[in-house]
């Protein structure tokens, strides 16, 4: 895409411009966003460059990997990966209020970063802030956006640190970050990946989030998103996924009753997650999904479709 090329060639540029040469620590969360601003300063700078890939354990399955091998190929960069799955998930315990997880992961993000970063020598502070956020940021009525993206921005932790910001995304959107991680050689099923909220897999199980209840999800959400695939329609979908819900209900296999959780599905369109239409699967198609999951992932006896549109809904449950 010529226009990419150009905008690449640009951005690089203007990074080079910028950070002179100094040193950059760049913070991966396991999304697109965050990789594409890793990858195109790796362009730039090359091995001034240190990525922290911090892994709160609420990812998808195979999600933390996948940013590994990204990596794993490039020794142009340096790339730190801290598991903190423990201490978000011991933090975590028992909490049900939806702002106060994300609350919690925000925070505990910002503290194992900065413990991290502070290990490096830097001088700027990466950001894969794209240009919708930039714009619910200055939003004079506040609200729900706001609150939406606490958890990436770094409030005040470059300024504590010393570090000067660097967003080279800042004015794209979404399909534009796509385009140019695409331009810069990622892998087209990691580009054009549904977008997954920061705190993760927390505000997709609904009450306490349990270790066990955290591994049927993953398991459950993999087996939608593959069937998806299978169909050919997970380009047409701007987000699918499961949901775990802290409800038991009755089931029958074999000649036993079970009583165990029932997962939600979620599928919308949408152009930019404002507002959202369900996705008009037929019945066949998730009925096969329900089926798969039910006979595969132990602890789960019921499957449900939500059908409600945003507005009224939200895309996710929490
Ligand atoms: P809702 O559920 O508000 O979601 O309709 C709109 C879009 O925002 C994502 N979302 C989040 N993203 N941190 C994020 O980074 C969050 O706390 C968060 N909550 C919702 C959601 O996945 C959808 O794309």
């Amino acid at each position: 895409d010529w226009t990419m090329a150009a905008f690449r060639e640009e951005a690089i540029a203007r990074i080079r411009e910028q950070v002179g040469d100094g040193r950059v620590i760049c913070g991966l969360s396991g999304g697109v966003d965050s990789t594409v601003t890793a990858v195109l300063l790796a362009e730039a700078i090359g091995d001034r460059l240190t990525c922290i890939f911090v892994d709160h354990g609420l990812l998808r399955e195979n999600e933390a990997e996948q940013v590994e091998t990204m990596f794993a190929g490039r020794n142009d960069v340096i790339f730190n990966k801290v598991d903190a799955s423990e201490t978000f998930l011991n933090a975590l315990e028992g909490v049900t209020d939806p702002e106060v997880k994300r609350k919690t992961i925000g925070r505990l993000f910002v503290e194992v970063f900065e413990k991290e970063a502070k290990a490096v020598k830097g001088d700027f502070l990466a950001q894969g802030t794209l240009y919708p956020d930039v714009i619910e940021s200055v939003s004079p009525t506040g609200g729900p956006s706001v609150t939406i993206k606490s958890h990436h921005n770094v409030g005040g932790l470059p300024e504590r640190m010393g570090l000067k910001l660097v967003e080279p995304l800042r004015l794209l959107f979404k399909d534009e970050v796509r385009a140019l991680g695409r331009e810069l050689g990622l892998a087209e099923t990691f580009v054009g990946r549904h977008p997954f909220p920061g705190p993760g897999l927390a505000i997709r199980c609904p009450g306490a989030i349990t270790r066990d209840g955290l591994a049927v999800l993953r398991r459950a959400d993999a087996i939608f998103i593959e069937e998806i695939r299978a169909a050919g329609l997970y380009d047409r979908i701007w987000q699918a996924f499961a949901v775990l819900l802290p409800v038991e209900t009755v089931g029958v296999m074999g000649d036993a009753r079970t009583y165990e959780k029932v997962l939600g599905l979620r599928a919308v369109t949408s152009t930019d997650g404002m507002t959202a239409d369900i996705y008009p699967f037929d019945v066949t198609f998730l009925g096969r999904v329900a089926s798969r999951i039910v006979n595969e992932v132990r602890g789960v006896n019921r499957v449900v479709y939500d059908v409600t549109s945003k507005p009224p809904g939200t895309i996710e449950w929490e």
